[in-house]
């Protein structure tokens, strides 16, 4: 069902046990069921109130920050904080109670004050793993929230934006942006800054306490190590900062590398370019592990390096502090100033002082992803659709099919013109074809009239309104296309007709096959109308996939339709068929008809030659073959060709 946005109603169907006209006849739940799927439900969550902002107009939503996206959720992100603040107190308890089980206990040689000190601990720990247990379930459940949410407003986003967008974009681009870019920001979520808090949380507590046993030692500790742990700091993140971004751009290239061999599959293997697209992947994916060994050498450089500082700090304060020991309580009176108990604390505590800065150097890293991620999100997000729709767009419910270009000039890249100044009036009802050779913009013509581009200069009326000023979901629902090369999505062929008219019945969809001659088809497949058809249609011959597109197209009643070389790859005699079904379909409709076959061409009305300059001939085929320029001779030709079959 993936990628029917407009036939999701089977999955409402089951949800709400409604059923819609049009779908397979639903019975409803039987009575001794009902109880069981209401709790099912009731248990489920509810994507059906799913809120999207979804227009063609320039601003989506304000500008995408770190900040931005978790605002809506800073209650529930204080409740994890305070939920992690809790588990750090209750874990620096221990140290304390060594502390009293050291001066109040074994040294007095107290029994009963170290039992009770032990059923403070286990009872703290056990505080501790209920309270830890619960936030990190509270943690996940928010960070996933909040992914989820951010993958339907990129979605969404990419949803509406313009066909430029997709061409210019290479699809492993957008795909790392939809996968890797929105994991590392769900990482900085999930782990990222919970730890964060946590950690520093976690180093203020520390300072606290060991202030708390002995200022002189507390400061030497942090003179000691914290210069040394600050150059090693700035070096790690200086370095392994360049190390992921390699790594990232290392796994863009391995993912798209990924997606193009996997799509042009049959032309690797026609062209037994096999090996060398397995040495090709073998480069790409060595760089990969190599980028990986060289951020996991500096982490283990960056670590142990720690763990050395971390160990001759610990020397450095047990020396120092027996000498404060012996200065000033040097009868090691357990009352003392400074006791035995709270010097095994101080060492205790100060083995943890090294692990929230290093997790937090460790954090640096995660934060940078997250935070590059954040910006190229923004960026994709910013992107507004190239094709705008006006704040007062009308919206036009029947459109008659009148269509004018006026001087219409168009370039895709801004430099050689595709069309010059082309005019062109096509009345309502009447049916227009485009001839002329490969490249020379038909297609681009077409794709303008349908406003998948909005042309440089010029203007294109539909109706005597201009373009420009329709609401685009008015316009293309009274459109129908028939694209030069047709896609089917992954599900049945019945879910792939409905894709232009979700409520479509399925007489109405046999309705379609029959006027264009896949009746006998549909009834050949396996299943019928639910036979499974896969992405790009692999399965189906690439005249089947046209005739199928066609029925698409015929399905929506549009008022215009667009066929771009919609029969190019049928036979002969299904033309045909589809030739006559045409005559039928189009009357009252207007028709824009793309075609390299003459036969096909010639049915039109009108006939438009179109060459690199735009418009070169343009009436009836009579008017055409009087005139005598290049349909006549594309039209000698053909005759010339046909005859040879004949006599052949
Ligand atoms: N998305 C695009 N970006 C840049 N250039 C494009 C794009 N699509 C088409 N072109 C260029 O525009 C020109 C016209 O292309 P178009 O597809 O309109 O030709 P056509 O007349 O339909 O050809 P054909 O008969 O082969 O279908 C070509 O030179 C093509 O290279
Ligand atoms: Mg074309």
């Amino acid at each position: 069902m993936k990628g029917f946005g407009g036939s999701g109603g089977h999955f409402h169907m089951g949800m709400g046990m409604r059923s819609r006209s049009g779908n397979l006849p639903f019975a409803g739940i039987p009575p001794e069921m009902v109880g069981k799927t209401n709790a099912l439900i009731r248990k489920e969550p509810d994507f059906s109130d799913l809120k999207l902002k979804f227009s063609y107009r320039a601003p989506d939503e304000g500008v995408f920050t770190l900040w931005s996206f978790l605002a809506p959720y800073k209650y529930r992100m204080l409740g994890s904080l305070a939920l992690v603040a809790l588990t750090e107190m209750l874990l620096l308890v221990g140290p304390y109670l060594v502390m009293i089980a050291i001066d109040d206990a074994i040294i007095p040689k107290n029994f009963s004050v170290l039992l009770l000190v032990a059923v403070a601990w286990v009872a703290s720990l056990i505080v501790a793993v209920i309270v830890s247990g619960y936030r990190i379930r509270y943690v996940a459940k928010l960070g996933q929230l909040l992914m989820y949410e951010l993958r339907i407003r990129v979605f969404t986003h990419l949803q509406r934006l313009s066909l430029d967008f997709f061409t210019g974009e290479k699809a492993g681009r957008l795909m790392t942006r939809m996968t890797s870019d929105i994991e590392a920001l769900s990482h900085l979520m999930q782990t990222g800054l919970v730890n964060f808090v946590a950690q520093t949380l976690s180093l203020i507590f520390i300072i606290g306490i060991l202030l708390h046993f002995n200022v002189e030692l507390t400061l030497i500790l942090i003179v000691i190590a914290a210069p040394v742990m600050l150059v090693m700091t700035s070096w790690f993140r200086k370095v392994s900062g360049k190390g992921y971004e390699n790594v990232r751009n290392r796994i863009a290239e391995v993912l798209s590398d990924l997606q193009e061999s996997l799509s042009g599959m049959r032309l690797v293997i026609s062209f037994n370019r096999m090996k060398h697209n397995v040495i090709n992947h073998r480069n790409i994916v060595g760089d990969y592990r190599d980028a990986n060994n060289h951020t996991a050498w500096i982490s283990a450089i960056y670590s142990s390096a720690t763990m050395f500082v971390d160990v001759a700090t610990t020397l450095i304060i047990i020396i120092i502090g027996y000498f404060i020991l012996l200065s000033v309580n040097p009868t090691l009176d357990m009352d003392g100033e400074f006791t035995v108990g709270a010097l095994i604390a101080f060492i205790n505590l100060a083995a943890r002082f090294f692990k929230p800065i290093s997790s937090l150097t460790g954090l640096y890293n995660q934060f940078q992803a997250g935070n590059a991620a954040v910006i190229k999100l923004r960026g994709l997000l910013s992107t507004p659709p190239s094709v705008l729709e006006k704040e007062d767009a009308v919206q036009i419910v029947d459109l008659q099919g009148d269509i004018k270009l006026r001087n219409v000039t168009f370039s895709y890249d801004d430099t050689a013109a595709v069309l010059k100044n082309v005019s062109l009036h096509i009345e309502a009802g009447h049916s227009i074809s485009f001839v002329g050779p490969t490249g020379a913009g038909k297609s681009t013509l077409a794709k303008l009239i349908a406003r998948f581009y909005d042309p440089d200069e010029g203007d294109i009326l539909i109706d005597n309104q201009n373009i420009r000023d329709i609401g685009l979901q008015s316009l293309h629902s009274q459109l129908g296309v028939v694209p030069q090369e047709p896609f089917l999505f992954h599900g049945s062929i019945k879910e792939n007709l409905r894709f232009s008219r979700p409520d479509a019945t399925d007489e109405e969809i046999m309705e379609a096959c029959k006027a264009v001659g896949i009746e006998d088809l549909v009834d050949r497949l396996p299943q019928g109308l639910d036979t499974p058809c896969h992405e790009r249609g692999s399965s189906l011959s690439s005249g089947e996939r046209q005739l199928l597109a066609l029925a698409r197209a015929f399905l929506s009643r549009p008022r215009v339709l667009i066929l771009d070389e919609a029969t190019s790859n049928v036979d002969q005699q299904s033309e045909s068929r589809i030739e006559h079904a045409l005559d039928t379909l189009l009357e009252g409709r207007t028709a824009i008809i793309i075609a390299h076959r003459l036969a096909t061409a010639m049915r039109a009305d009108i006939i438009a030659v179109i060459n690199n300059q735009g418009i070169m001939e343009m009436g009836t085929h009579e008017e055409l073959i009087d005139k005598n320029g290049y349909y006549a001779d594309m039209y000698q030709t053909w005759m010339e060709q046909n005859a040879g079959t004949v006599i052949a």
